[in-house]
């Protein structure tokens, strides 16, 4: 991943599921440490400000708006809950649209009444969905029931891992935090691979536009 280019990845991308606690924070804040993009999120309780510095974030009140930024400072909205009339403006901007999802069978059906409410919104080949904090079985499982509910949708597995409280504790990436070396890496590449696969799905190639 070190190889490309920062600036060649998506500018505007939305992490997005009404559901609470599946890992909108924690993604939207892995790829701003990543790639530099700065987060806006509509939760007023959001941890963004203990990890990232003033210029990195807005944490927008309930009652701010959303201003259509034209400048090309890449942004990251990591929303969550139903009825935002904000959302509808996001959904118009954004090229990507991360879904983080759990990985329980019993939650499945309201995750992809999600996606396909979500479908309405945004084409679907802006969408891709993370199954977060999910084992290989559990993933293999779920892929085989998304793959046919939702086929041209790319999922990526997201394993847990407490790297997600080191990243907020260091302020660093999970990726630079599994070259430390010793039991950090030991315990955090796989988790760090997995990520970097979700943040070359953002790789735009420009030259092929
Ligand atoms: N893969 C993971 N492994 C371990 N912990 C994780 C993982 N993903 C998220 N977490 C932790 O789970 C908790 C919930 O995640 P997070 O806050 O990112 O969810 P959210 O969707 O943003 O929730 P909310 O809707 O409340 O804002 C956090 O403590 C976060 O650090
Ligand atoms: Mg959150």
């Amino acid at each position: 991943m070190s190889e490309l280019n920062k600036e060649s990845y998506v500018s505007r991308v939305l992490v997005f599921n009404p559901k609470g606690g599946v890992g909108k924070t924690a993604v939207s804040l892995n790829i701003s440490l990543s790639l530099g993009h700065r987060i806006i999120t509509n939760d007023q309780f959001s941890i963004v400000n203990q990890v990232l510095p003033e210029d990195k974030f807005i944490i927008l009140d309930k009652d701010d708006k959303l201003i259509k930024s034209t400048s090309s400072i890449p942004i990251i909205y990591d929303f969550g809950g139903f009825l935002d009339d904000r959302l509808s403006d996001v959904f118009s901007m954004v090229e990507k649209v991360i879904i983080p999802i759990l990985p329980f069978k019993e939650n499945l059906q309201i995750s992809l009444d999600c996606v396909e409410e979500i479908k309405e919104l945004v084409s679907e080949d802006k969408i891709v969905l993370v199954i977060n904090q999910v084992t290989d079985s559990q993933y293999k499982e779920i892929y085989k029931i998304l793959k046919v509910f939702c086929p041209k949708i790319p999922v990526f597995p997201l394993k847990r891992s407490t790297v997600f409280y080191h990243m907020i504790l260091l302020k660093r990436s999970i990726s630079s935090i599994s070259k430390d070396g010793g039991l950090f890496t030991y315990h955090f590449k796989t988790v760090a691979d997995q990520f970097d696969l979700i943040i070359q799905n953002l790789y735009e190639k420009k030259d092929e536009k």
